[in-house]
């Protein structure tokens, strides 16, 4: 990725401001150009987008794409694909694009000693989740020696969870008869406890999903499984030796989990060259895969594979993930948009928003750039979100005619899954008349002439000015021809590859995450001082040892 001098680098900053502030209205865009819609819109594969609804111009688009091949994002692109360390501060490659690259087409470029053998390693772990999946799907679970399963739990958090439970909740039609998948991640015992209550231990496979091994939360739950199964075991009377018929694990760090208590037979690797919030593509997706059937999650690898080859192959000026990204970058730098509501119309993308928080945030949350200098622009915003329409009764009052300009992705799927198109055509319906609605917003005289007739003029002027909607706020519109293993896979990796291009423009490092090291090593330090009950060791601040005392008071 190239580096370009502070100075430079502030100039275009600059420049993308006073761009902004000299920007016309959405309103004004398309009056000014009929072919707007077409010129703001595209394709990729299932996926229709149409950027038509931001406050962009062809213009300022330019000015971004120019940027974007000042900072090389081409040859950061390929960097990333061909398996250079372009994850600076671990050291490493950024490999997830390479789980979903057919052999055939590993690049040539990688240096056999490694990185061709880290694909083989990949494959290699792809084909141990088909045996899995085609064992347990064929009766045959006692062929890789686990237990029969009418239940399927994932343990695991953040990635470890996140990818693979989207991925199941949103395929729920693709799913293989008598098989449920549940998901077990917080440390809070609440749902834990419930969870395992539903279930039944001689028929509940656990995997357990942790790159590092190492997670507070995913180790206490793994634990509290393995007790749940022993006293079932033990009540009836069966050998403590069948422990191991109920868990599988996923881990790039193998001895950490053998040492856990897991069967070396029985874990699946994992690279750490694949970040956590990029790998439902690898073995961490093994829920998701046995949820659907390996053929489907390799449908799904083949969406990726697609938007990857349009994210590489594509030039900048034509390129439908990188003007997202760049569409995006000018509404947070130019706009000064502090954050963007991710609103998909369908139950089954329910995980949607949440999943996005981590890509996003974890990914481009950052204020330090690669090379240590702190970041003196804006990086990425606040990511948040809900399902239309129930959204629409929650949190669009504020989006609407709120202080603050908040861009919305809507997210529809033209085809439904179930045959119920009363419902659809309402769902739908919806979607659209939101982002009309946030375009068009409505004036004062248009207020007024709706406001009652029997006010006295200053009440009905009360009364329209908290009716006017200001109107102009912008939306980006994703069409998915359908929700399918391969459309999924699209729209995924469509979205982790804005993260990437987002993360070169605002020049900082996409791959690592050191900002969730202090909370977790806190932790660890409080959780003794919370048990004990001696005085509060540690220099904490005195709110802390206030709660700390209290929290103590209770057993
Ligand atoms: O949130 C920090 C993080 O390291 C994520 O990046 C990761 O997905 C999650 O915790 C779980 O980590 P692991 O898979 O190692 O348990």
């Amino acid at each position: 990725m190239c580096r370009l001098s502070t100075a430079l680098n502030q100039t275009f900053w600059t420049e993308l401001g006073t761009r902004a502030t000299n920007a016309a209205s959405i309103s004004a865009l398309f009056a000014a150009d009929d072919s707007r819609v077409e010129k703001f819109s595209g394709r990729i594969g299932a996926i229709q987008v149409d950027l038509s609804k931001q406050r962009m111009n062809p213009a300022n688009l330019a000015f971004l794409q120019q940027r974007a091949e000042a900072l090389d994002l081409a040859g950061a692109i390929r960097a990333m694909f061909d398996g250079q360390i372009v994850n600076a501060s671990e050291h490493r490659a950024v490999l997830h694009g390479l789980l979903r690259t057919p052999e055939c087409d590993v690049p040539a470029l990688m240096q056999p000693s490694d990185l061709r053998s880290l694909a083989g390693c990949m494959r290699t772990a792809h084909a141990q989740m088909r045996r899995i999946c085609d064992a347990i799907h064929q009766g045959r679970a006692r062929d890789v020696g686990v237990l029969q399963p009418t239940d399927i739990v994932n343990i695991g958090i953040g990635g470890s969870d996140l990818g693979p439970r989207l991925v199941t909740e949103a395929l729920i039609g693709d799913h293989v008869p008598n098989l449920r998948v549940h998901f077990m991640t917080n440390v809070d015992a609440h749902g834990s406890a419930r969870l395992l209550t539903s279930l039944n231990p001689a028929t509940t496979l656990f995997i357990v999903v942790s790159k590092t091994f190492s997670t507070q939360e995913t180790r206490l739950n793994a634990l509290f499984a393995r007790a749940w199964v022993q006293r079932y075991l033990t009540d009836a009377g069966l050998s403590a030796d069948s422990l191991s018929a109920h868990f599988l694990a996923v881990s790039s760090n193998v001895k950490a989990a053998i040492d856990f208590g897991m069967a070396p037979t029985h874990i699946l690797p994992m690279s750490d060259t694949v970040g956590g919030r990029y790998s439902v593509w690898s073995a961490v997706g093994l829920s998701a895969a046995l949820a659907i059937g390996f053929e489907k999650f390799e449908a799904f690898l083949a969406g990726a594979r697609a938007a990857d080859l349009s994210y590489q192959t594509l030039p900048i000026t034509q390129n439908l993930t990188i003007n997202l990204a760049l569409t995006e970058i000018w509404n947070r730098n130019g706009l000064g948009y502090a954050s963007r509501a991710v609103v998909p119309y369908d139950d089954r993308l329910a995980r949607l928003p949440e999943f996005l928080q981590q890509l996003e945030m974890e990914s481009n949350g950052k204020r330090v750039g690669a090379d240590g200098a702190a970041i003196n622009h804006e990086t990425c915003p606040v990511v948040w979100g809900g399902i239309g329409t129930n959204v629409q009764h929650a949190f669009f009052q504020a989006i609407h005619q709120g202080t603050q300009v908040i861009p919305v992705d809507f997210i529809g799927i033209l085809q439904p899954d179930h045959p119920y198109t009363e419902h659809h055509q309402a769902l739908l319906a919806n979607m659209l008349a939101q982002s009309a609605a946030l375009l068009r917003g409505k004036d004062l005289a248009q207020a007024l002439r709706e406001s009652p007739s029997n006010l006295t003029d200053a009440a009905r002027n009360a009364l329209a000015a908290q009716r006017v909607f200001p109107g102009d706020r912008p939306s980006t519109t994703f069409l998915l021809d359908r929700l399918t293993p391969e459309s999924l896979g699209q729209f995924l990796a469509m979205l982790e590859n804005k993260v990437h291009a987002q993360s070169v423009l605002w020049q900082v490092n996409a791959f690592d995450q050191w900002g969730v090291e202090l909370g977790k090593s806190l932790a660890n330090e409080l959780l003794p001082a919370l048990q004990g009950t001696g005085a509060v060791a540690g220099d904490w601040d005195a709110s802390t040892k206030a709660l700390l005392r209290a929290v103590r008071k209770y057993p």
